[in-house]
């Protein structure tokens, strides 16, 4: 038997587990699926216990095809900010306000108009925006008072999956950074703010380090998972933290850009700097005294499974029903014959702050196939990564190239359409397991394996050669891009209106349930 080290990603369409091994080679990887339920038009909800039910289920099976490999520690990463709400027996209140959520618009009104955006960004490095955990709680004061009468703790979803397994309430900066009710700059809860809006700091987790043992797996887990009794559990990390550290994007200097169902830039920097507009969000990274700026898409991969969903059934159910799309959207040239899509599915944050933000196709004739469209979505996620590269770039923050994860990663055809629209080289690593591959390494990092994650990073892997935009085709680009930058405006008061839910009694508003 050799020692492996267990990474655990809470994801929003499905929970990964990944063993690794101590020299980085993945011995098992597996993902149990989830679905998205959406109540009303821009909620988003989950339920926390299927959560555990699908880790249960991906650990189970991680464990057993690791064969040889024992895990000797686990690693945590999921989804940020989505909210869940516990009572003081520990059981789970009501299902989870995800994080691209966007029902609590007049609480994140309220905070700003009650502590203004100067005394945010002091207090908290990031404004109040809806998919946030703070604004969550509140919604559920306002709204579901029998509710928040009961609350005794809030965690995040790695954290709820953490007490699960080890019966320990606790989270780490990464991830207490994304609720709105940690002091980012110091490292610490909130005081301040959690007086001002009235909420008991007694609510909060306990605070460790991402790559300290903050647990020890339960009997009772380990019966249900296969994993060993007492195995230490570290602190882990947020998914975005995770995935960079899973491309080792742990020091200043480098940037990623991930595409799962929500799209990401970031980079790590020495210091915590803010954007000025607050466009971009400011959060710790999994590495003591590194924080990292990030735009954040709500709808990339989400935009791209809806899109397939909706306009190919057929291809839904197939393993290369994505890689169809592709080849298909391969035969239209760059700027799509015309159409333009705004990937603004679930509201926007990066750049536009609004949560009422929809989605278009514009510009459509007779003459477009599914095809155009296809790349129209393509080019239109690769466009809003593009808006939050220019804000981060923006900071000062040198970016001569960017280290690739997740889907966009994954197709040669996407890359390229990546670097093109950046006008950067692009890098992939030898390792495509994402946020689960970084808590991964937390994990061997915390029982001594490594000194430290830059240490777990180098040793485990390995940057393959980058690839070059080519010069011609970033210019063409342009005209695409600039046309896709006066979509969002032009449509903006449309917007507005139409994010509106109909007035249905509530008992006729469909629960429908959407796989992301
Ligand atoms: C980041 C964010 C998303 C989720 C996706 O602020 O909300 O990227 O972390 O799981």
């Amino acid at each position: 038997m050799s020692d492996g080290f267990l990474g655990l990603d809470i994801g929003t369409s499905g929970v990964k587990a990944v063993v690794i091994d101590a020299r980085g080679a993945v011995k098992a990887s597996l993902t149990t699926p989830m679905a998205l339920s959406t109540p009303q038009p821009g909620w988003a909800e989950q339920r926390p216990q299927e959560w555990w039910a699908a880790a249960v289920a991906s650990l189970r099976r991680a464990t057993r095809a690791a064969g040889r490999t024992r895990v000797a520690a686990v690693g945590l990463s999921g989804q940020m900010h989505s909210s869940v709400f516990l009572d003081g027996r520990g059981s789970v209140i009501r299902p989870a306000l995800l994080w691209c959520d966007g029902r609590t618009s007049a609480e994140c009104r309220e905070v700003t108009a009650r502590l203004g955006e100067d005394q945010l960004r002091d207090w908290l490095a990031n404004p109040a925006l809806e998919g946030f955990t703070l604004p969550k709680v509140l919604w559920l004061r306002a709204n579901e008072p029998e509710r928040f009468a009961r609350l005794d703790k809030i965690v995040l979803a790695k954290d709820y999956v953490r007490y699960r397994l080890t019966g320990s309430l606790a989270t780490e900066p990464s991830d207490a950074s994304g609720t709105l009710m940690f002091d980012t700059a110091r490292r610490r809860w909130s005081e301040d703010l959690m007086r001002a809006v009235g909420l008991p700091p007694r609510l909060l987790p306990e605070l460790g380090e991402s790559s300290e043992v903050l647990g020890r797996v339960s009997a009772g887990a380990a019966r249900l998972t296969g994993l060993v009794a007492g195995t230490p559990v570290v602190g882990g990390g947020a998914d975005n933290a995770c995935g960079a550290a899973g491309v080792g994007v742990v020091s200043p200097g480098d940037a990623v850009a991930s595409w799962g169902t929500s799209g990401t830039v970031l980079a790590p920097t020495a210091e915590p700097k803010v954007d000025p507009s607050l466009r971009a969000h400011t959060f710790c990274h999994v590495v003591p005294g590194t924080w990292y700026v990030m735009g954040v898409m709500l709808s990339a991969g989400g935009a791209f499974a809806w899109h397939r969903d909706v306009m190919a059934r057929e291809l839904k159910a197939r393993r290369d029903g994505n890689l169809a799309l592709n080849d298909e959207a391969q035969e239209v040239p760059i700027g799509a014959g015309g159409v333009t899509f705004l990937p603004y599915l679930q509201g926007e944050r990066t750049p536009h702050r609004d949560a009422s933000a929809r989605g278009a196709f514009v510009g459509l004739s007779l003459a477009h196939t599914r095809a155009h469209l296809t790349r129209a979505v393509i080019e239109g996620i690769c466009f809003g990564l593009r808006d939050s590269l220019s804000i981060v770039r923006g900071l000062g923050l040198p970016i001569d190239s960017l280290l690739l994860t997740g889907g966009g990663a994954r197709s040669a055809f996407i890359r390229r359409i990546q670097a093109e629209v950046y006008g950067l080289p692009v890098v992939r690593v030898n390792r495509e397991e994402g946020p689960a591959y970084g808590a991964a390494l937390l994990a061997a990092v915390g029982v001594g394996m490594f000194p430290d994650l830059a240490t777990a990073c180098r040793a485990t892997l390995k940057r393959l050669s980058p690839e070059r935009p080519r010069p011609e085709a970033h210019r063409a680009y342009e005209e695409p891009y600039r046309r896709f930058q006066a979509l969002y405006p032009a449509l903006k008061s449309w917007g507005t209106l139409a994010a509106r839910p109909p007035d249905l009694p509530r008992n006729k508003v469909r629960r429908s349930r959407v796989a992301s």
